[in-house]
């Protein structure tokens, strides 16, 4: 059985994911803000942990030590949107976007790469977003697009890094969630298919898919 954690697990795709890898029989940790009506049972545990706070973090690491000794597959998929288009300089607004959606991922990978290095099989997956490409890059959503090319800079520098640890990028689609907005073409649960695929399958580390094909960075 895989012991997995991930992170935004509240709501949106993070919860669809969380769900979906209950149901095919994984250990899963719902990691979020909010930790009230979160699922809680022999498969799923709910762990309180804001990404962008180190002490929630730290408290994270001492709840999930408490429980566990390894930890299989670390799922970054937590992330907030930032609307201003690039000509607008908006650095509050890339600072705040860059603090949760690039920042958060490292503080919390750090946190748990001790208890990712026991395992056998372990895997970090990065929810990352095509708006993050360096090949498709444009001028809406600025911060939300640094965050992600960052998010998928430090997926190929941590994979090369060390072999331990596999770590990859996806892209889960335009996805009907609070972040997608409603005309989004896909439902949660057809965004969270190619997050559990990386989480199950066999992968490449150092790779960025999309709907289990690897594409360009
Ligand atoms: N939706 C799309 O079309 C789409 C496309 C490409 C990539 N993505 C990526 O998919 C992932 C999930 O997005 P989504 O569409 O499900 O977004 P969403 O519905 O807005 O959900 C975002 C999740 O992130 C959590 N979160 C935000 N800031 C946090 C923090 N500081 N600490 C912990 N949790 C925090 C939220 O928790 P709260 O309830 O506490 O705010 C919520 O659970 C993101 O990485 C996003 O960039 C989405």
């Amino acid at each position: 059985m895989q012991t997995v954690l991930i992170t935004g697990a509240n709501r949106g795709i993070g919860r669809a994911t969380a769900d979906a890898l209950v149901a095919r029989g994984c250990k899963v940790y719902y990691a979020a803000r909010s930790i009230e009506n979160l699922p809680s049972g022999d498969l799923a545990t709910p762990i309180s942990l804001d990404v962008t706070d180190p002490t929630s973090i730290a408290r994270a690491v001492v709840f999930f030590e408490e429980r566990k000794e390894a930890l299989d597959v670390l799922i970054n998929n937590a992330a907030i949107i930032g609307r201003a288009d690039v000509t607008s300089f908006d650095v509050e607004e890339i600072t705040r976007v860059m603090d949760t959606n690039f920042n958060g991922p490292v503080r919390v990978t750090k946190a748990f790469f001790p208890f990712l290095e026991k395992s056998p099989s372990a895997r970090v997956i990065h929810v990352s977003s095509g708006m993050g490409a360096i090949s498709d890059l444009a001028g809406d959503h600025a911060a939300y697009r640094f965050s992600k090319s960052a998010l998928n800079a430090f997926t190929i520098s941590l994979a090369r890094a060390q072999d331990r640890v596999k770590v990859v990028a996806v892209c889960p689609g335009w996805v009907r969630s609070d972040m997608g907005g409603k005309s989004a073409p896909r439902s949660l649960e057809e965004g969270a298919v190619g997050i559990v695929g990386l989480a199950l399958n066999q992968i490449e580390s150092g790779k960025f898919y999309r709907d289990g094909r690897v594409i360009p960075w």
